[in-house]
């Protein structure tokens, strides 16, 4: 595939080069669904010499402006009450340093204000109306976060009787009615909500994946996506940083994923970043950004693992207790090499390299709930990047998983 080819490509000259050793950088700028312009300013930023934090912190704070897909930004996804709310992260991947707003209301600026966290607090998260109030003690403009269009989005809702939304266990019937809701009688109590919880963990991991995949909001790109990006700079610094308005009609205080490190957005300097965009509230649980940067800091046949493999994992965690699952994750490596995989949509990430004269969009398709042992060798292959000429000879020798679910690593 012609994008395993470009990826093959691009790690032959590192090859045998360990992290540690390489000392010139190339930069690059990643970050999810085809929000260009993003890229491109994030981008200018890193030409003019600006490091990878500003650089994402400006990327992000563009598609703030521009409302990408109305999932970004003031005016977009609205909750019950027709507010719109912001998450946002920026991590400083050589510090560690996190600068984090949720649930922030009546400002635009989210991953200013998140920055301006990191920059003037020694906290790494802030959130709600107290958040606002430090945002314009520091300086910025308070605003008006509905439009017209959110308006409209909210009225044209509670028409439709309050559908979809996310509430369970309640009544009257969420599937039915708008609220206000109370818990329904089964689960009224405190000692029967003590009993479930009980039942949910003898049940284990499978009763949970059903109380939870059941009457869900259909997840889609103009309902919960979100702008995450990484860079990496010249310097070798990683940053990343992520910003969305979170989940159209979700449960006022709803707070999203685009505001936890490693949840939105993770990032560390010598072993790479990760963005994340899809069902935040499953993200919260598992933090896959972080894991695929632990991933990206292992090796598979002295080959450190490739971004993409390192995405692909994280998601087949989740998807061993959600296999209903629809996210994606994309991911940037120390040596510059990038990837991304996704689960039950067809996802597309935006990229700038030193190798490209304009931003690039690679599409990614779904990954398959359940590999075949043949799709899982090929992963195996992909990973140690045999898959060119001579594949098929490394391939047939390639140890064979047993088990279907056993892949390059532990996911
Ligand atoms: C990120 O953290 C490093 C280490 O503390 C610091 O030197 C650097 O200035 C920070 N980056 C930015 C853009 O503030
Ligand atoms: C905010 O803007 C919306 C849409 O234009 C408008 O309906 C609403 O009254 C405004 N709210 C305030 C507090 O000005
Ligand atoms: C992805 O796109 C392909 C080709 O357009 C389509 O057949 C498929 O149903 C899409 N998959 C999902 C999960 O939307």
């Amino acid at each position: 595939m012609a994008r395993k080819t470009v990826a093959l490509l691009s790690v032959i000259p590192l090859l045998g080069v360990s992290f540690t050793e390489a000392r010139n950088f190339v930069p690059v700028v990643i970050n999810t669904w085809p929000f260009t312009e993003a890229t491109s300013t994030a981008w200018q930023a890193l030409e003019q010499g600006k490091a990878s934090l500003d650089a994402v912190e400006e990327g992000c704070e563009r598609c703030e402006q521009l409302q990408c897909d109305g999932t970004v930004g003031f005016g977009g996804s609205p909750d019950e009450d027709g507010q719109t709310t912001l998450d946002a992260m920026i991590m400083n991947g050589t510090s560690m340093e996190v600068g984090a707003v949720c649930d922030l209301q009546d400002v635009k600026e989210a991953v200013l204000t998140a920055r301006l966290v990191m920059q003037h607090t020694h906290h790494s998260m802030l959130a709600g109306l107290a958040a606002a109030n430090f945002a314009v003690q520091m300086g910025l403009t308070p605003a008006n976060l509905t439009t017209d269009a959110s308006s409209r989005l909210h009225a044209d809702w509670q028409a439709n009787k309050c559908q979809p939304n996310f509430w369970k266990n309640v009544d009257p019937d969420p599937s039915t009615s708008c609220g206000p809701y109370k818990p329904n009688s089964m689960q009224s109590s405190v000692s029967a909500m003590q009993h479930t919880r009980h039942q949910q963990s003898k049940d284990g991991a499978q009763g949970v994946a059903q109380a939870v995949t059941t009457g869900r909001p259909q997840i889609s790109r103009y309902s919960h996506d979100t702008i995450s990006m990484v860079a990496l700079d010249a310097q070798g610094n990683v940053a990343a940083a992520s910003s969305s308005n979170g989940a159209t009609h979700k449960v006022p205080g709803r707070v999203g994923d685009a505001c936890v490190a490693g949840g939105g957005a993770y990032a560390e300097t010598g072993v790479g970043g990760c963005g994340s965009t899809g069902d935040g509230d499953i993200h919260l649980r598992f933090l896959p950004c972080f894991q695929v940067v632990e991933n990206l800091r292992q090796t598979h046949w002295g080959v450190p693992v490739h971004p993409e493999a390192a995405c692909e994992s994280a998601i087949r965690r989740i998807l061993r207790v959600y296999p209903e699952y629809v996210g994606a994750l994309v991911a940037v490596d120390s040596l510059g090499r990038h990837g991304a995989a996704a689960h039950g949509w067809n996802f597309s990430y935006s990229v700038r390299t030193t190798e490209m004269d304009k931003v690039e969009v690679i599409e990614i398709a779904p990954l398959k709930t359940h590999p075949s042992p043949e799709d899982d060798n090929e992963r195996l292959c992909f990973a140690a990047h045999c898959c060119q000429s001579g594949a098929a000879d490394t391939r047939n020798h390639s140890p064979r998983p047993s088990d279907p679910s056993a892949s390059l690593l532990p996911n």
